[in-house]
């Protein structure tokens, strides 16, 4: 039993990366070159968390109402995509860092989903930060897709209607064996959700920064953790001196 809430560190680090398009719009930029300079932040993100010994950082990349997009946007943003794991994926894998995919596999183009699986394996043994890419992703379709492997567990027999329980639907989800995020920062000003990580945020502290996505640098990173480190999380309990709070 510890006897503080496990505040100041966080073991798993979640950030919506938004504002890319306010970003290049108040330069006078396409919105493309927003998310260009946002792939940088990206870079810049896992290392800082790495260094900060942030052992979980997931990062939403697309969402699955973001196809909703010109399309001239979203092939722009699957080209980066594309980019960034060609590019990066040998340097992440020489830092040790694993990667992990979460989101929807079908509907996006066979390329991508062969590097997605690509990066995934072969990173899978590394032993550092696991980098979560949130690619394609909704959470409500994740709860809908994990809604049908226990349907599905049920009628093969390999789950017990009677036994489901919050374990079981973890179990189903994208992230099962992930930790839930300690925190979810969202930078750009937005004060909401976006359809992300509905299940697995029931308890995160969230921080919502103004700074737009390209603006995230290493000081704000740590900024974001110093406001983490000062929230006191009760999970329902009650706080006094010498009680645990914290799972
Ligand atoms: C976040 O930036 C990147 C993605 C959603 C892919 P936005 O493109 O949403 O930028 P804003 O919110 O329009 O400024
Ligand atoms: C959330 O940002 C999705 C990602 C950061 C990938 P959006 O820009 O799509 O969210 P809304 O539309 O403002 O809610
Ligand atoms: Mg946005």
């Amino acid at each position: 039993m510890q006897s503080e809430a496990p505040t100041s560190s966080p073991r798993h680090v979640a950030i919506i990366m938004d504002g890319n398009g306010r970003w290049a719009e108040a330069r006078g930029l396409p919105r493309t070159a927003g998310h260009r300079a946002g792939v940088e932040r990206v870079r810049e993100a896992v290392r800082t968390a790495a260094e900060a010994g942030i052992d979980y950082l997931t990062l939403f990349a697309f969402s699955s109402e973001n196809w909703r997009r010109p399309e001239e946007e979203v092939s722009d943003l699957m080209g980066l995509l594309r980019f960034f794991i060609r590019k990066d994926l040998a340097e992440l894998h020489r830092e040790n860092v694993r990667v992990k995919v979460i989101g929807c596999r079908q509907s996006i183009q066979p390329d991508i989903r062969a590097l997605l699986i690509d990066a995934e394996d072969r990173t899978r043994d590394n032993t550092g930060i696991t980098l979560v890419i949130a690619f394609n992703y909704g959470a409500r379709d994740e709860l809908v897709r994990a809604a049908r492997k226990i349907v599905q567990d049920v009628q093969s027999g390999v789950l017990d209607a009677a036994a489901i329980d919050e374990a079981a639907v973890s179990a189903r989800v994208d992230t099962a064996g992930i930790p839930d995020p300690d925190v979810v920062i969202r930078t750009s000003g937005e004060q909401r959700l976006s359809n992300f990580l509905l299940w697995q945020a029931a308890y995160s502290e969230f921080v919502f920064l103004p700074c737009l996505w390209p603006d995230f640098d290493r000081a704000a990173f740590h900024e974001a953790l110093a406001e983490y480190a000062g929230r006191e999380r009760r999970f329902g309990a009650v706080s006094a001196p010498g009680i645990a709070v914290g799972s």
